[in-house]
């Protein structure tokens, strides 16, 4: 098992990672203090562990329809009805979009109650359940409306993903095939929990000097900007990861383009993607006009196209790259129908600590 503090000016806690680890949960919530505790659970009951307290315990569904207000709402009722006080606890256990509901709801709840997130996807144990970010969606888009609300610990139980269908994995591998570029070590030949681990190491450390993303939070964002245009322009047939994957191969291009890497540096980025399974070509249906106008409305981009690209000092936000080039760079990226794009993706490396 891998213990891995995030230690914050006024709040520090630890994110566990490994096989069974979710049978910590009572020792955690009485290490927190709690009395009391309400359990959110998108997964079916028995994969709930013992909190150790009186518990209520809420069944949930993870997808982004259910990642609203209404939700929030509905869930802050349940913790008054049950008689939750600020001193008591919740805990969410689903994929990235119940921890990010959940969390949203304890940091608003009597102005905030701790909470303990038990990720059971790759994308919500590697990314979305570590760094405090909570959010909802609204009609108008996703993740409009959240807070900061860092957890009182994170238990990535990575017994949980051995369920987790293929594309799910993948979509997880996508944000630990960028850590390759912002500044983790090669990972490639790991064991999966170790990926998890190396990945969280990483995100705690950027996390810890900027937790609310006025800086080096940014390279976070790496291959996100074409990633989340990738996203909108396919209607979401793209998994975030596989999104992510294909831009972070558009973003290493584009950083050789502007003369900010080498050649091997630029392929390192289709060999990184590519062994992790994931997609590294365009959807032949998306064109480049469509995909550089919804670059431009990326939250990171004030006026211009602004990226998180590599180069000499490492990954570091790039503004006002020049249309021409992200256009050139685009048109030149190979291109598949979406179908193929997808079905082409090789399994990822095995779930080697998953067990049944
Ligand atoms: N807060 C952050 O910092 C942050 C970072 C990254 C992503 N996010 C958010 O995370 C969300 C995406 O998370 P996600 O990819 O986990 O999506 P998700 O929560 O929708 O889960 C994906 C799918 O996996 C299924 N699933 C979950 N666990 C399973 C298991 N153990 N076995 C089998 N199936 C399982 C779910 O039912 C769902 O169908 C997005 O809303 C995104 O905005 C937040």
């Amino acid at each position: 098992m891998a213990s891995i503090p995030l230690r914050l000016r006024d709040h520090s806690y630890d994110v566990l990672i490994g096989p069974g680890v979710r049978t910590s949960l009572a020792e955690v919530v009485g290490r927190l203090g709690a009395r009391r505790a309400v359990v959110v659970s998108a997964r079916p009951r028995e994969w709930v562990p013992d909190t150790g307290v009186e518990t209520l315990l809420l069944p949930a569904r993870d997808g982004e329809r259910d990642k609203t207000l209404t939700t929030v709402e509905a869930l802050c009722g349940e913790f008054v009805r049950f008689g939750l006080t600020r001193s008591d606890l919740v805990v969410s256990c689903g994929g990235g979009t119940t921890t990010d509901v959940v969390g949203l709801a304890a940091a608003l709840y009597h102005r905030g109650v701790t909470v303990v997130h038990l990720p059971t996807t790759l994308l919500a144990q590697v990314d979305a359940s570590v760094g405090g970010k909570t959010a909802v969606n609204l009609p108008a888009g996703k993740n409009l409306v959240g807070a900061y609300w860092q957890p009182g610990a994170v238990l990535c139980d990575t017994d949980y993903l051995s369920t987790l269908p293929r594309r799910e994995m993948l979509n997880g591998y996508g944000e630990i095939a960028r850590a390759h570029f912002i500044g983790a070590p090669d990972l490639r030949s790991l064991p999966l929990a170790d990926q998890i681990a190396a990945s969280v190491r990483l995100k705690a450390r950027i996390v810890e000097v900027d937790e609310r993303d006025s800086g080096l939070r940014h390279i976070l964002n790496y291959g996100h900007t074409l990633g989340h245009a990738l996203e909108r322009a396919t209607g979401f047939a793209l998994r975030h990861g596989e999104a992510v994957a294909i831009g972070t191969v558009f973003a290493g291009r584009l950083a050789g383009a502007l003369g900010r890497i080498d050649r091997a540096r630029v392929a390192e980025h289709q060999d990184v993607v590519r062994s992790y399974g994931l997609p590294a070509a365009l959807p032949a249906e998306t064109e480049s006009a469509t995909l550089i106008r919804l670059m431009r409305h990326d939250k990171k981009a004030i006026g211009g196209l602004a990226f998180v690209l590599d180069g000499p000092n490492g990954a570091e936000l790039v503004d006002d790259v020049p249309h021409e080039t992200v256009e050139h760079v685009l048109d030149g990226m190979p291109r598949m129908p979406l179908g193929e794009l997808v079905d082409e993706a090789v399994p990822a490396a095995t779930t080697d600590t998953a067990r049944p």
